[in-house]
């Protein structure tokens, strides 16, 4: 099979497409032909040599790609619940990745059978982030309706899932995005968008019950300033280095983001409901992974990226 892979770290132009031994299913796993897979923030901290992966490092040659949608093509021993031909989504296991590529051998129970009607770019847009953001505002927020959340960078990708699931649950959303995306992030369901090139977010004061900070650095520093009395940080993105807020009543919480079965059916579950859609979707060819890096290192894209592989 074909599949991006990286073979030193560095800038995108380390990516290249290169024939590998195709996957084959092992125990309790399934071989999914890869129809698309999506591009996140931590594909290119890993081709940098950072992210996850700075302490224990990455054996390269390496594929990068943490979600995927596709169809079974091939089923190991001891999986009863998927078959050949059935259309799935899923997240690689924590510290596993391989998803630009043409095949993926994963564990069939941390994947789900794909919604009908939602496309594949779609499906692989939305597993990571409303995995991420499904862990994060229900499972460690603990969001209710009637509180203040302010989602900083609410442009992309798990931000975006999060304005929608964050209005689904009952919340009023405040979130920041330049000017090029407040039509964006306003069809998202954000009540209030404030522009970060212009305006210090700060100026809210303590009204928000919770903060969730995918943008990260002097952002979430900042961000303890517009905490109510008890409030909830939620962070996703690293903070900045030596940083201590004097906030001792703030709780700051990083969500634990486990992959499973159940948390890509509650997203199946809510877009059923019409509380959540897909976002705004960039595709690429598979053999232009450099390109859309490129993108996603500049850190201002709208929505997500996709590489389409069939
Ligand atoms: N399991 C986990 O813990 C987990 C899972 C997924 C992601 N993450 C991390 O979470 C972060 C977000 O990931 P993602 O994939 O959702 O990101 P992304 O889609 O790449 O986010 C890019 C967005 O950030 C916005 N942005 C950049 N600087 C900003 C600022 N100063 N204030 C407000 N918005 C800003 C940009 O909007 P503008 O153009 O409007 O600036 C752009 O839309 C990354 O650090 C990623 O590694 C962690």
């Amino acid at each position: 099979m074909k599949a991006v892979l990286f073979e030193k770290h560095g800038g995108p132009e380390v990516l290249h497409l290169a024939e590998v031994s195709d996957p084959v299913a092992g125990p309790g796993e399934v071989v999914v032909d890869i129809h698309a897979a999506s591009v996140n923030a931590a594909d290119y901290k890993v081709r940098l040599g950072g992210g996850a992966y700075s302490s224990g490092g990455v054996k390269l040659p390496h594929i990068l790609g943490r979600d995927f949608s596709g169809v079974v093509s091939a089923v190991g021993p001891g999986v009863t619940d998927l078959r050949v031909g059935d259309p799935v989504f899923g997240v690689c296991d924590q510290g596993i990745e391989g998803a630009y590529a043409e095949k993926i051998a994963i564990k069939a129970a941390i994947i789900a059978k794909k919604p009908d009607g939602l496309g594949h770019a779609e499906a692989a847009a939305m597993a990571l982030t409303s995995l991420t953001a499904l862990w994060a505002l229900e499972d460690t927020a603990k969001l209710k309706a009637g509180e203040t959340i302010l989602i900083q960078g609410g442009a992309g990708g798990v931000a975006g899932f999060a304005i929608q699931l964050a209005k689904h649950i009952g919340a009023t959303v405040i979130t920041t995005a330049s000017q090029r995306n407040h039509d964006y992030v306003k069809k998202l369901g954000a009540d209030k968008i404030i522009d970060y090139t212009t305006t210090d977010f700060t100026t809210l004061g303590q009204t928000c019950d919770v903060v969730f900070d995918t943008v990260g650095g002097e952002v979430q520093s900042r961000s303890y300033s517009v905490l109510k009395q008890n409030g909830r940080l939620v962070w996703i993105a690293g903070g900045e280095a030596g940083f201590k807020s004097d906030r001792a009543d703030v709780q700051v919480l990083r969500p634990k983001v486990d992959r499973d079965r159940a948390h890509l059916e509650r997203m199946a579950e809510l877009l059923e409901a019409g509380a959540v859609w897909p976002p705004a979707i960039t595709r690429y060819k598979l053999a232009d992974a450099a390109e859309a890096h490129r993108v996603s290192e500049g850190r201002h894209l709208q929505g997500k990226l996709v590489l389409t592989v069939r």
